[in-house]
């Protein structure tokens, strides 16, 4: 079975949604024109419930099936906002915003999703309840954890949750997953090394924090080469530095920041005490002191196995066993759909965009082509799932 005959229909419509919400970027929370744009459409489809301001600028729609007091209810999340760097392409829908654009797509998921309520609302091909969640904030805001505290999932009862994030470099339309961990926790720490500044002609009479700060960079690598499985994956990368202000003063302290990405919430833990052990100790091994402040960030997003192998099925109908791969390895970015992940089972996938620029890339669009893929696919999720009568 391929893509839907009827969503194919709406292509060039979806696609012009998506330019126009490529033309209109928004950052974190403040997505105020997506929502409303994605608000008039869902009411304009006749979905039953669409309720504004959800996680401050979130959208929720509710289509009801033909028996939809068959108590089952299916979530299915798309996230809607854009990231702060300046477009380098001259596309006709490029960016009217200086220095914010969709660069990670999130523009191509909001109207994937569209499309495929528009479809369901039209047909209602299913018993059961979807619940269309569109999320502010997830590059770096965790609109999605906050979706989930305000009790969105409970509010409605969803039983399940599914969603998508295209994938350059993967063949255009296919798609790619794994059942467990398939991106990473991403957590950040900054660290203070306090000494005693003095003379740069005079160390002796100081304790240089710089020195103990370099040491201190290479040293954390030890938590990679030393003390995680060398079977399992963490990435420590110190990102940012900062001492000193003149060439003949050894500065009073210096300041490391970082992130520390993991695939287990034991590795984490693991890689979250060790941090603050080897801080201390080349601290200490120079007469300083060590300001540990670790910062938790998204967990790892964890793939449910029964819906990811359910997922796969459903993509395997629409786009073909071969095009569908179950054995991915999973990525060490991170991905705020962990939290709704960690709420209730589920599945996360990648559609393949082809030879495109990467995501967050200021030379990155997202591939219209792949649309009715994932729009099918979010539709046959449900009638699926939940077959009408
Ligand atoms: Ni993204």
């Amino acid at each position: 079975m391929p893509v839907i005959n009827r969503i194919a229909e709406f292509h060039p419509e979806i696609t012009a949604w998506r330019r126009h919400l490529h033309q209109h970027p928004e950052l974190l929370f403040e997505t105020v024109q997506t929502a409303a744009f994605v608000a008039e459409r869902l009411r304009a489809f006749g979905c039953d419930e669409v309720v504004t301001g959800v996680a401050r600028n979130g959208v929720v729609g509710v289509i009801r099936g033909r028996r939809a007091d068959s108590g089952k209810v299916i979530g299915l999340r798309a996230d809607m906002d854009a990231l702060p760097i300046q477009e380098q392409r001259d596309l006709p829908w490029k960016s009217t915003v200086p220095g914010v654009m969709h660069a990670c797509g999130h523009d191509g998921h909001t109207a994937i999703l569209l499309g495929a309520a528009r479809y369901l609302a039209e047909t209602r091909n299913f018993d059961g309840t979807v619940v269309l969640l569109f999320q502010p904030a997830e590059e770096g805001g965790g609109g999605g954890k906050v979706m989930v505290e305000e009790g969105v999932l409970d509010r409605w009862g969803v039983q399940e949750v599914y969603g998508l994030h295209n994938w350059p470099g993967a063949p255009e339309g296919s798609i790619l997953t794994r059942p467990g961990p398939l991106m990473a926790g991403a957590d950040t720490f900054d660290i203070t090394l306090t000494g005693k500044g003095a003379h740069a002609a005079r160390p002796h009479v100081g304790a240089d924090p710089l020195l103990a700060a370099a040491q201190l960079v290479v040293a954390l690598q030890q938590i990679a080469a030393r003390n995680v499985d060398p079977l399992d994956s963490v990435v420590v990368s110190v990102t940012r530095f900062q001492a000193g202000t003149a060439y003949n003063v050894i500065p009073q302290d210096a300041r490391l920041a970082g992130t520390v990405r993991t695939l287990k919430a034991e590795t984490r833990a693991l890689a979250e005490r060790r941090l603050g052990e080897i801080a201390a100790g080349i601290a200490a091994a120079h007469g300083c002191s060590a300001d540990v402040a670790w910062h938790p960030g998204y967990p790892v997003t964890v793939n449910h196995p029964d819906q990811t192998a359910f997922g796969a099925r459903v993509a395997a109908e629409i786009v073909g066993a071969e095009r569908v791969r179950t054995d991915v390895e999973p990525v060490m970015g991170a991905e705020d759909f962990s939290y709704m992940l960690q709420a209730r089972p589920g599945a996360y996938v990648f559609l393949g965009q082809g030879d495109t620029a990467g995501v967050h890339h200021p030379e990155y669009d997202f591939n219209d082509a792949v649309i009715p893929v994932g729009a099918s696919w979010f539709v046959r999720l449900v009638e699926t799932a939940m077959p009408a009568g």
